[in-house]
This record gives C-alpha cells, structure tokens and sequence, in this order.
C-alpha cells in the first residue's frame, strides 16, 4: 500500500541492531554443518529449521531469548561467516531503507570460545566495506559488554591490546551493555565506561527493558550514556522523562522486541506516542530481527499500525534518529 511505500522510503539510521541478532535459523543450520558445531540434541527445537523457528516465536523471556542467541552464534567460526552474516544483514537493512547503521556486536562471546577478536573484526570490517561501496550504506561498531559476566573481565578485555588498536583507528567507535538486565546493575561498569569515555568514545548502554525507570537513571547518572538501547520503562518516571528529554538523550527503541520477549503485551503499549507528547527523542530499531519477527521496516509498520503517526511525526523520528547518530555531520546532511 501507499503507507508501506512511504514508511520504505524514510531515509533510516538503525542504532539498535545486535549483529549476531540477525543469524537466521537458516544461516544457523549452514554454519553448524560447515563448521562441525553440533547444536544441542537434548533441544528437539534444534530438530529442523521449522521447528526452530517455532521456538523463536515463543520466547518467554529475555534470558529465554538470550540462551538461544549464544547457542547459535557459536556456530560462527571464521571471518568469512562474520562478513556473510553482515553482508546479509546490509542487504535487508538496504531494501528496508537504511542509509547508516550502527552495529552492535558481543566479543566477549567470541573470544570466551577461543575466536579472537580480531577475526570477529576481520569478517565485519570487510562487510562494512562493501556496504559502503556496494549498497551506499555506511555504518560504525559498537562493542557491547556482557553484563551478565564478571566486571573484572570486561575491564579486562577493555584494555587489550587488539580492541584499544580498534579504537584507536576508529574500527570500533562506541560501547554498550547488553545481555540479562535483572540482577547485573550498571553501577558495577562505572570503571568501564570512565575510561571508554577518557578515550573519546561514545556511549550507551541497554537500560529500562526489563527493569524499571531506576535502571535508566542509573545508565543516565553512574555510567554517563549518550544514548539508551530500549528505555520504554522511562516512561514511569515523569521526572526523568522530563530530563531525558531536556538532555536530548536519545532512546533506540525496538518495538517487536518488546512484544516477543513480553516487556509489554503490544506495539500500542510501548509508550512511543508518550514520548513524542513529551519531547523525548527515540529511534525506531530491530535489536535481533532474526529473532524478533522483522528487521527494521517491520518496526516500522508495526508502530504505524499501532500509533497512526502522521507524516509529520515520522519527520520528526527520522529526523531525530539521523541527529542521534554517530556518524559525521557530512553523512548527516546528506542522509536527511
Ligand atoms: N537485550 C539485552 N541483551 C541483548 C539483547 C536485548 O534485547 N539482544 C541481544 N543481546
Ligand atoms: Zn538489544
């Protein structure tokens, strides 16, 4: 219809996509036989890609979700299947309409397997090339931490010596944190992000998906965070919601991701129309798209169904996800 060729045609930046997000149940299947990684067996969901995919649909959690995700990307063994499992993401991202894209990745969940970080790299970096010259899409990296493993280790892996050769030459621009947020507050990466902030880099981190408002705050206060991945239970907290907005802090929002991993019940209640209502900037995301039943232009779609947003409130998403973004102010302009 005429509403999916216009939401199509919205110049879009992603900010919230987990690379490892977008491994298909298909891909997942090719790679554990290429690559000699049996899945579980004691899972009769790992009995066939339908099955699987069955699976996907009913997760009960976000750690459901989560023991799924790290499963299947063990599969990942060499820099070919990181450039293949980008390469496709940048070819949907493309038809969906995104111009640049900010890709999350998890290294810690690599490198835990004996796969070294500058493989990992290796395989994204060369997709990134082609993207940018193939399809016209630019894009950064950003490592996220996983919160759920000891502070110790992130530091750790911090300051090795292939991911601060990352940030210096600009490969890797930014960090986050991801992983279960019940029980792994921020507080405990201040140290973290103190120094990734010392560096230069930019910031954000997963906050408000599973745990309320405080959680936010926390992001907000102890880790210092220019951006928040997800942020919907903000809206609890009209103080904070009064702040965010007045800092420009800008929420990556990923509806289908709410719905499937139960954070709210619908699109309709992730509370985007309130935020619009109360300045609060956000952009419109995938998060997992492999998991999650959609990659970007499905977000897109599901919160117009929802909301009804009128041409002039998607000028204002877009607009607001392309000055949110963390490429240059050259790429800017010539994305808007
Ligand atoms: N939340 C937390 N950690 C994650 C997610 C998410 O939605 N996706 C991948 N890692
Ligand atoms: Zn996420």
């Amino acid at each position: 219809s005429d509403n999916i060729e216009f939401l199509k045609a919205l110049p879009k930046c992603e900010h919230h996509i987990h690379i490892e997000g977008s491994l298909s149940p298909e891909l997942l299947f090719q790679l554990s036989a290429k690559n000699n990684i049996p899945l579980p067996e004691s899972d009769a969901a790992y009995s066939s890609i339908p099955a699987l995919h069955q699976r996907y649909a009913d997760f009960q959690s976000l750690d459901d979700f989560l023991g799924y995700y790290y499963t299947a990307m063990s599969t990942l063994i060499h820099a070919s299947d990181f450039e293949a499992l980008a390469m496709a993401y940048f070819t949907r991202a493309a038809a969906d309409g995104v111009l640049h894209t900010e890709l999350s990745f998890d290294p810690q969940a690599h490198t835990s397997r004996g796969i070294a970080l500058t493989t990992v790299l290796t395989g994204l970096s060369a997709a990134r090339a082609r993207a940018a010259s193939e399809l016209g899409v630019s894009s950064v990296l950003i490592c996220c931490f996983l919160r759920h493993l000891p502070v110790h280790e992130s530091l750790v892996f911090f300051e090795s010596e292939a991911l601060q050769q990352a940030f210096a030459s600009g490969e890797v621009v930014g960090i986050g944190l991801d992983s279960s947020e019940a029980g792994f507050p921020a507080r405990g990466f201040e140290d973290l992000y103190t120094r990734a902030r010392a560096l230069g880099l930019r910031v954000t981190a997963h906050a408000g998906e599973e745990v309320g408002p405080e959680s936010v705050r926390e992001a907000l206060d102890v880790l210092r965070v220019e951006r928040v991945d997800h942020g919907i239970s903000l809206v609890q907290d009209e103080a904070l919601m009064r702040r965010v907005a007045e800092e420009g802090v800008m929420l990556s929002c990923c509806p289908l991701s709410n719905v499937v991993l139960r954070n709210v019940k619908s699109v309709a209640d992730v509370p985007l129309r309130v935020f619009l209502e109360k300045g609060v900037r956000f952009s419109v995301n995938s998060d997992d798209p492999a998991y999650f039943g959609g990659y970007i232009l499905d977000n897109f779609v599901a919160v117009q169904k929802a909301f009804g947003l009128s041409v002039e409130e998607w000028r204002t998403v877009v607009t607001n996800s392309v000055e949110g973004s963390w490429c240059d102010q050259a790429r800017k302009s010539k994305i808007l």
